[in-house]
C-alpha cells in the first residue's frame, strides 16, 4: 500500500478547506490514502510522497500562511510530487487573462516546486463573515469584482481531481518531463 497523500490546505474561511475535502473524497475513491489537514497543524512531510497544496487568495496573492508553510518545508516539498491549486474571486469568471493572473497566484510555490498539475478555481464571497472594513470595501466596489457569492464550479474541481489523482498515486507521472505550464492548468 502507497503513502498517504497530504492536501495542506489555507484559507480564512471554509471555502478552500471543503475543496480540499472534495478532492480528498474523489482521490480516496481511486485507491488513495488522502489526509487533508490545515497548514497550521502540519510539523513535518517525512510521511508522503505527495502533496497537494491548495490555498486562497487576498490581495492578489497566496495567503501569507500558505507562502511560509511553503518555504519552512521547502526543503521537503522538493522531494515529494507536488500539485498546487488557488481559490480565488480572480476565477469566478474563467477567462484566459484571469487564468493567467490566478497562476501568477501559484508561482511562489512552482519556484519551489514544479507541480504536476495547478488548479485553478473561483471561490466564495460572505459579506457576512468578512470584517466590517473588508465588508464596506467589497460593498463599495463597483467593478462587481467582489460581488457576494458562491463560485466554487464542482464539476471543474472534480474534473481536475480526476486528472490530478492518477499523477499523485503513479510516481512515474512524476518523471514525465514537463515542458509546458499551461498543459498543467485544468481549464
Ligand atoms: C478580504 C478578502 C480579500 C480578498 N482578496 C482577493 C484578491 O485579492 N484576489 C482574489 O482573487 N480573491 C480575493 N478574495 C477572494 C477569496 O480568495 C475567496 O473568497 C476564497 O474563496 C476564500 O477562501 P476561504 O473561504 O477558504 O477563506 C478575497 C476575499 C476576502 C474575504
Amino acid at each position: 500500500m502507497g503513502k498517504p497523500i497530504l492536501i495542506a490546505f489555507a484559507g480564512n474561511y471554509d471555502s478552500t478547506k471543503e475543496i480540499a475535502q472534495y478532492i480528498a473524497g474523489i482521490i480516496t475513491r481511486m485507491g488513495g490514502i488522502v489526509e487533508v489537514k490545515g497548514v497550521e497543524e502540519i510539523r513535518s512531510l517525512a510521511k508522503y510522497d505527495a502533496v497537494i497544496i491548495g490555498s486562497a487568495a487576498r490581495m492578489d496573492k497566496l495567503l501569507g500562511k500558505t507562502l511560509r508553510f511553503a518555504r519552512r518545508h521547502a526543503d521537503e516539498l522538493r522531494q515529494k510530487i507536488t500539485a498546487y491549486f488557488v481559490t480565488c474571486i480572480t476565477m469566478k469568471n474563467n477567462t484566459p487573462e484571469n487564468r493567467e493572473k490566478a497562476t501568477g497566484f501559484l508561482q511562489p510555490l512552482c519556484r519551489i516546486k514544479e507541480p504536476v498539475g495547478l488548479g485553478l478555481f473561483g471561490g466564495k464571497l460572505e459579506y457576512s463573515k468578512i470584517g466590517f472594513l473588508w465588508k464596506a470595501i467589497a460593498r463599495q466596489d463597483k467593478t462587481g469584482y467582489m460581488v457576494e457569492g458562491d463560485f466554487r464550479d464542482w464539476a471543474q474541481i472534480k474534473a481536475w481531481a480526476m486528472d490530478i489523482g492518477p499523477r499523485l498515486l503513479d510516481p512515474n507521472f512524476a518523471d514525465d518531463t514537463i515542458t509546458n505550464r499551461n498543459e498543467l492548468i485544468f481549464k
